[in-house]
């Protein structure tokens, strides 16, 4: 692998590497190779670094979401037509080692796997994550305080993720050409709220009360995702905004309900010791610092 400068980020990603062998998230059988901490960066030098090449079937099969094969004619670092090829990190290189030249290399560091997974595009993957707050109350109406902290705690609402399991923010992928507040709209009003099956009048009730809330949101992070379906060539990334329902009486009072990818969903006291998806939960805690809110 050729050496370069490489722009490490704030904090090893851990998620989508570990320092012995793994299998990757959502194939047994594919192990990415360990890699650990000190060979992370690009810029130490590896000359054995040989990681598997591994692109996952339904990917190669090109859906409309997933570039083709073949690097010819992907414009990297830029708007390539519709599709946002530009990372949040800035620049990213390109691999130049014989066989993988032209891939956009991870700017976060090795991962132990090359290709894309899961992944359907070469370079980043472009996300979006809606964190919608309320405070939490107790039955007469008023908010509840960590005697401990003697802070108030917030809520958010979370849902269980179809592919993993687990608790996550209600995001998803930004389509090509797609305005990411288009996204985060949607990705809420169908995973929390399942509009997607809603009667048509329910739908443009709660289609009014989502557009008010998120009219006024707060961009709380903007960047690479430790996500565990990275791999050296293509990796997430993503936007979050808080939308926060200080009143609790728009969209904090409606009755949640899970649907498109997601099976479970709930407003979620936040604090320090939430287990979630990828790093939702270093962008929960950003919420948390917003409000001066109980962690
Ligand atoms: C999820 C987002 C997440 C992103 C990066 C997307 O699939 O829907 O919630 O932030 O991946 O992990």
């Amino acid at each position: 692998m050729a050496r370069r400068a490489g722009n490490m980020l704030a904090r090893l990603h851990t998620n989508c590497r570990k320092a012995n062998p793994v299998p990757y998230i959502r194939d047994d059988d594919q192990m990415r190779c360990g890699v650990p901490d000190e060979k992370v960066p690009w810029h130490v030098p590896w000359s054995s670094y040989d990681p598997e090449d591994y692109t996952m079937k339904h990917v190669l099969s090109q859906p409309v979401w997933a570039d083709p094969v073949s690097l010819g004619g992907l414009k990297f670092n830029s708007l390539d037509g519709k599709v946002d090829r530009r990372s949040h990190t800035g620049v990213y290189e390109l691999d130049s080692d014989e066989g993988t030249a032209g891939r956009p290399l991870n700017p976060a560091g090795r991962t132990g796997l090359k290709g894309r997974g899961t992944l359907g595009k070469w370079g980043p993957n472009h996300a979006a994550d809606p964190i919608v707050t309320r405070w939490k109350r107790d039955e007469s109406g008023n908010i509840v305080i960590n005697p401990n902290s003697s802070k108030q705690i917030l809520q958010f609402v979370a849902i269980v993720r179809r592919d993993h399991g687990v608790w996550a923010i209600p995001g998803g992928m930004i389509d090509a050409g797609e305005n990411v507040n288009v996204t985060l709209r949607r990705e809420f009003s169908e995973e929390a709220m399942n509009t997607l099956e809603l009667e048509p009048g329910k739908v443009l009730e709660v289609s009014k009360q989502v557009d008010e809330l998120f009219a006024h949101g707060i961009e709380v992070y903007r960047g690479y995702v430790d996500d565990p379906r990275n791999t050296d060539n293509a990796w997430m990334e993503t936007i979050a905004y808080n939308f926060h329902d200080d009143s609790g009486v728009s969209v904090g009072a409606f009755t949640l309900n899970a649907g498109d990818d997601a099976i479970g969903v709930k407003w979620t006291d936040i604090n320090k010791d939430l287990k979630l998806f990828a790093s939702h939960s270093d962008f929960i805690k950003k919420v948390a610092e917003l409000h001066n809110a109980d962690w």
